[in-house]
């Protein structure tokens, strides 16, 4: 399905690109659905896109928690039928270079979020959205999940197990007249990027990868990536021998510190 959607639930709305997708919908005649977990930025959020002059109904729910979510999602689109779902609430953490390896604890925790969280917010409305032969699901992956970074394995865990898993609902979605894109970007500022101490290649500013992605969305895309050079660099570690995406990756050194 391509814009203008009517319809519109957003996960992690309540900072950075979610925030930003969600003023960038809020029109009129437009009702948003916003997920976060904190009440406060989530209630701002909300008011700005009321000020836009959509309609909102926001909720605090962690999208580790299925059931919670699963319930708001079929009683909003009870009410309103929905025509975009975002799923993007996400996560992100890495142990010290120094430090091998990632507690278990944080690696499933990501996944928990990242993937599942989004697999909780995608799963309950395919079977509504394809009955009623309409709409686009998109999966807000990363570059990450084009090929494993060496300090951050849950994280790129979690966003290549998204990407899988909505490029593997695609095809058959697409039989019932449902679209499902799916958004590898690179580097924007948000408050995730303030916690990422190292280089930052081709970093652009949060409204203007909010802006990309809405158009992508809007005109139906399957996938979204950029900025071009990083989408290569990442797809020719991958493509290249191991050992070779292995020294090339080994030197990009960074520590994302714990929210
Ligand atoms: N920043 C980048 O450079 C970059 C690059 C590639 C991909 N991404 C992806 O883009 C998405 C948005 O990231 P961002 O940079 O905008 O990060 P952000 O500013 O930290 O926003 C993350 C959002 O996710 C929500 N969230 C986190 N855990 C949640 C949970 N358990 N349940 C419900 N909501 C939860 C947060 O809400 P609360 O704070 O209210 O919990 C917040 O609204 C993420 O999936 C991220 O992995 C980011």
């Amino acid at each position: 399905m391509r814009a203008p959607y009517r319809v519109v639930v957003i996960t992690g709305a309540s900072s950075g690109l979610g925030a930003a997708l969600a003023i960038s919908y809020a029109a009129p005649e437009t009702v948003l659905g916003l997920i976060g977990r904190n009440e406060e930025r989530l209630a701002a959020v909300a008011s700005a896109c009321r000020s836009a002059g959509a309609s909102v109904d926001s909720a605090a729910i962690d999208v580790a928690d299925g059931p919670a979510l699963a319930a708001w999602l079929t009683a909003f689109d009870d009410a309103h039928k929905v025509d975009l779902l975002i799923a993007n609430a996400g996560i992100s953490a890495g142990p010290d270079p120094e430090t091998p390896g990632e507690p278990v604890a944080v690696t499933l925790r990501q996944i928990g979020v990242n993937l599942i969280g989004a697999v909780h917010t995608i799963a309950p409305l395919v079977p509504r959205m394809c009955e009623r032969r309409l709409g686009q699901i998109v999966a807000i992956a990363s570059i990450a999940a084009y090929r494993g970074l060496p300090y951050s394995p849950g994280y790129c865990a979690s966003k290549a197990g998204l990407r899988a898993y909505a490029e593997a609902l695609r095809p058959n979605l697409a039989r019932c007249g449902v679209g499902v894109t799916v958004v590898c970007p690179g580097f924007f500022s948000s408050p995730m990027t303030d916690r990422w101490d190292g280089p930052t290649p081709f970093l652009t500013s949060g409204e203007r990868a909010a802006q990309r992605i809405k158009r992508g969305i809007d005109r139906g895309a399957a996938r979204i990536d950029f900025p071009w050079p990083l989408v290569l660099g990442m797809r020719f570690c991958d493509l290249v021998p191991a050992i070779i995406g292995d020294r090339i990756l080994r030197d990009f050194r960074f520590h994302i510190r714990s929210a």
